[in-house]
């Protein structure tokens, strides 16, 4: 048995998105967002669910803070709706969008739970999206000013701010028709991977010009590493296109100032001068999502593809793979979870040992790299509840709590208890050794893979 305990001060939360919670999405002058016109389309998303209630958040954010509360959340993240704000996009704010936005954010500072605030998670005003949306260099520069609309409304209250949530969740609405707007041409990959950091870069120069006194901003990416199953040249080439166009390419922007040339010789796009260094200004932190890694491999029919693998050492990896680039930056992990076969037994529990083997490994994983050196400020379990998976709908489960969503009942699944004692703790009894292929502990419970990854 062995004590991994995280440093004094660490901050433990959970995270959520507007979209996937909110509901509300016509209410008191909310503007249409791409995913509502995408989830309003038929056969666009599972069994055509949508996020018109989700989790009803909006209507029910007082209990879901009492919840945070009991669990013992030091911090919670959280997405602003844009069009909650500004409903399309541009001009003046939504006097009862903002309201819900202070009323949250007040609530959360009464209950001593730092906000940490995502300017965008892949919800972009339809407004914007019917002039080009990210294809539009514009729509960056009308990013920047509802950040900056932002900054000056909650200086003093949010001190921990992110730009983008996973840039390639909006890049592959782009370049697939899996996601919003679901325009599905593979040739404009770059070109909104690039207004997407451009956004970024000019809301991280609004934020400095706002003075914001001891708050902090960042950006969160997804990490994933590839791994070829067999290694043949076709996988190869599959995995370092992968690499460069939905994981590298960010960090090399963002830390370095250039994409790879992989990425110029691949995709047509427009860069600036000057884009390259707003877009790697120096950040206060990263955010690091991490879930797992991706094997590629050959089917049956010859077909290079690529599967999601759970494999806890991805996290220890993530973290150390910032360090190369920037030793000294601080880190928040700002999501890590996983779905499983929730199912609610006749007792009213539900028992996700295998969620809590999951966040346990890849906790144990995370305290490694706090261990090397790794200066790590806080995680966030992705998700505090069960809620809108986006393509997927309601069909995968990712919470803490399981959300009936006929009643909104929010019921503690074993995990969010098991989670309360890792708070309480600020670290938790590792009962067997990490297994040093990074693969973790072996699990008794068979696992279903998010179909997505
Ligand atoms: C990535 C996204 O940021 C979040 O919106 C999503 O629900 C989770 N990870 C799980 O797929």
């Amino acid at each position: 048995m062995k004590r991994l305990t995280f440093p004094t001060g660490f901050l433990w939360g959970a995270a959520t998105a507007a979209y996937q919670i909110e509901g509300a999405w016509d209410q008191d002058g909310r503007g249409p967002s791409i995913w509502d016109t995408f989830s309003h389309a038929p056969g666009r998303v599972y069994e055509n669910h949508n996020g018109d209630i989700a989790c009803d958040h909006y209507h029910r954010f007082q209990e879901d803070i009492e919840q945070m509360k009991k669990l013992g959340l030091t911090t919670y993240r959280f997405s602003f709706s844009w069009s909650r704000i500004f409903p399309t996009g541009v001009g003046k704010p939504n006097p009862a969008g903002l309201r819900f936005y202070h009323e949250l954010v007040d609530a959360l500072l009464n209950a001593g739970i730092e906000p940490n605030a995502t300017l965008y998670h892949w919800d972009l005003p339809q407004a914007l999206e019917d002039q080009g949306g990210w294809l539009n260099r514009e729509t960056a520069v009308r990013f920047a000013e509802y950040a900056a609309f932002l900054f000056r409304e909650f200086k003093g209250k949010i001190k921990l701010w992110s730009t983008l949530n996973e840039p390639n969740g909006t890049v592959v609405g782009y370049v697939t028709p899996a996601f919003a707007p679901g325009k599905n041409d593979p040739s404009l990959h770059m070109q909104v991977v690039h207004h997407l950091l451009l956004a970024h870069g000019m809301a991280v120069r609004e934020f400095r010009n706002a003075g914001m006194g001891n708050a902090n901003i960042g950006i969160v990416i997804d990490q994933w590493q590839r791994v070829c199953e067999t290694g043949t040249p076709a996988e190869r080439e599959f995995a370092a296109n992968e690499t460069d166009a939905y994981y590298i390419g960010y960090l090399d922007a963002i830390f370095l100032g250039k994409y790879p040339q992989s990425l110029h010789d691949r995709f047509s796009f427009e860069v600036r001068p000057g884009d390259m260094e707003l877009i790697s200004q120096p950040l206060d932190f990263q955010g690091v999502n991490c879930y797992g890694r991706y094997v590629v491999y050959t089917d049956e029919k010859g077909n290079v593809c690529s599967r999601f693998d759970r494999y806890p050492r991805a996290m220890y990896d993530a973290v150390q793979k910032i360090r190369e680039y920037r030793p000294d930056v601080p880190i928040y992990v700002t999501e890590n979870g996983t779905a499983c076969p929730d199912v609610l037994g006749k007792d009213g529990h539900l028992h996700d040992q295998d969620r809590i083997a999951y966040l346990r490994d890849y906790l144990a994983e995370l305290h490694r790299a706090v261990q090397d050196g790794a200066d790590v400020r806080g995680y966030y379990c992705w998700s505090l509840m069960d809620n809108f998976e986006w393509g997927a709908g309601y069909s995968m489960r990712f919470g803490l709590q399981y959300v009936d969503y006929e009643t909104q009942e929010r019921i503690w699944k074993d995990s969010a208890y098991w989670y309360q004692t890792v708070i309480a703790a600020n670290g938790f009894d590792l009962e067997e050794p990490l297994d040093a292929s990074g693969g973790g502990i072996q699990y008794a419970a068979t696992l279903v893979q998010p179909e997505k990854f």
